[in-house]
């Protein structure tokens, strides 16, 4: 993964309105992003999320590095159903930054 996680932080600008992560994360318009990398989709407990995500997660998707930048890219490409009102990253690079800043906090 080659992406710039100073300049992800900035990206990640884009998402904050609805995402948050850190040790104080809390779930807002969308679940908190910490511990993403590696977790099937929809995959939080006390998460309301949308139908489509529950059953993407059911059907085996995990949150790799590769279905992670094809969320980003289209959310309703990759997740069709999805509830994520965001038009996507078309930068790839500005994908790359994000997820290197979102990987910070994630263990795997
Ligand atoms: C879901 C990332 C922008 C609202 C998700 C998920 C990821 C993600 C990884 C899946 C989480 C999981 O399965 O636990 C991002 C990133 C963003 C971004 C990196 C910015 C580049 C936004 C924005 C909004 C939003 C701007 C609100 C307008 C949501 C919602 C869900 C979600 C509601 C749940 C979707 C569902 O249940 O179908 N996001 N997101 N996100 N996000 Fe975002």
């Amino acid at each position: 993964l080659i992406g710039d996680a100073e300049r992800g932080a900035k990206v990640f600008e884009k998402c904050k309105s609805c995402h948050a992560v850190g040790p104080d994360a809390r779930h807002k318009v969308g679940p908190h992003l910490n511990g993403v990398f590696g977790r099937k989709a929809a995959g939080l407990g006390d998460f309301d999320y949308s139908r489509a995500m529950r059953r993407a997660g059911a059907d085996g998707l995990v949150w790799t590095i590769e279905k992670l930048e094809a969320y980003l890219e289209n959310p309703k490409v990759l997740v069709t159903g999805t509830n994520m009102r965001f038009r996507g990253l078309k930068d790839k690079q500005d994908r790359l930054d994000v997820m290197a800043y979102l990987r910070q906090f994630s263990d795997r």
